[in-house]
């Protein structure tokens, strides 16, 4: 396929980490994201996931390392300077109004109006056009743009969020783990509009912990655990297999290490204890 040493990527992270006081929620990530890849970003619970996604899209800034954008260094004020820069996120919850109308949402916070000064109105007929093109590109028929949001299947409401991601100029899209809450047909919807987004040459970075997701639409995959770089592969590297194995070793890892801390720790804290009670006079039980 393509070369990916002279490609510049839409977007690449280079020995980034994050610290909240003593937590360290990343350290030394570095990956790649290309127009018409999909990045999957694989780990447990706490492996830093949503902290990479949140440093990606301006909500916190990164403590070490660099992020560029088409090859220049970047640091985002907040969320505005990321989206300016292309960098879209789908987040968990969509936010969608379930009881607004799906035309509603699509431009929730971006009407378009029409006239000017005390004239100036809801372009209603012009939002409701363009959602059902940007729909239809999705492969969705919308019959009724009127339709709340919310009857529609969790799976539609992903497209909405995508869709409206894209129209509004997103050159990369974030999608926060969008199909951990849905069932194994919604799932598989969710994935094709992945895909779609790829071949409208968009770079995906799709979030999971389900290497059964991943696999069928990842171009590359990047495993974190504990805020860390576990290993990252071009799909012709690795194999479905060898992904779940190593989450599943990722988990086992975790706890062998938590078993060891534990060990590690109880002579110090023995140690501690007998500090204490000789400061205090006492002398140890
Ligand atoms: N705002 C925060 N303040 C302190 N610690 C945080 C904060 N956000 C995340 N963390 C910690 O950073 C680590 C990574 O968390 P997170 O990025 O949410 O992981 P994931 O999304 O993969 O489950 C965890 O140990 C978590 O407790
Ligand atoms: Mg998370």
């Amino acid at each position: 396929m393509n070369d990916s040493k002279k490609v510049i990527p839409l977007l690449e992270v280079r020995n980034v980490s994050k610290y909240f006081g003593s937590v360290i929620a990343l350290r030394d990530i570095s990956m790649q994201v290309n127009g018409g890849e999909v990045t999957c970003v694989l780990g447990d619970n706490g492996a830093g996931k949503s902290t990479l996604i949140k440093i990606l899209s301006g909500v916190h800034p990164h403590d070490d390392g660099e992020l560029l954008v088409e090859g220049h260094s970047v640091h985002f004020g907040g969320p505005r300077d990321a989206r300016a820069a292309g960098i879209s996120v789908v987040f968990q919850d969509l936010a969608t109004v379930p009881l607004m109308s799906i035309w509603r949402n699509f431009f929730l916070g971006s009407e378009p109006t029409l006239g000017i000064g005390p004239a100036r109105r809801l372009d209603i007929g012009f939002a409701k056009k363009v959602m059902r093109e940007e729909m239809g590109k999705m492969g969705i028929d919308v019959r009724d743009p009127n339709q709340p949001v919310g009857t529609l299947s969790g799976g539609e409401r992903q497209a909405v969020a995508i869709a409206r991601a894209v129209y509004f100029g997103a050159k990369v899209l974030i999608l926060d783990e969008p199909t951990s809450a849905l069932g194994v047909r919604q799932s598989g919807i969710v994935l094709k509009y992945v895909v779609q987004a790829r071949e409208r040459g968009l770079g995906v970075i799709f979030i999971t912990h389900n290497p059964h997701h991943a696999f069928p639409v990842g171009d590359r995959f990047v495993l974190l655990n504990r805020g860390r770089l576990m290993g990252s592969f071009a799909k012709s590297e690795t194999t479905l297999a060898e992904l779940t194995q190593m989450m599943a070793g990722g988990e086992e890892l975790e706890r062998l290490s938590k078993e060891l801390e534990k060990m590690a720790t109880e002579p110090e804290l023995e140690q501690v204890a007998r500090e204490l009670a000789q400061e205090a006079g006492g002398k140890p039980g």
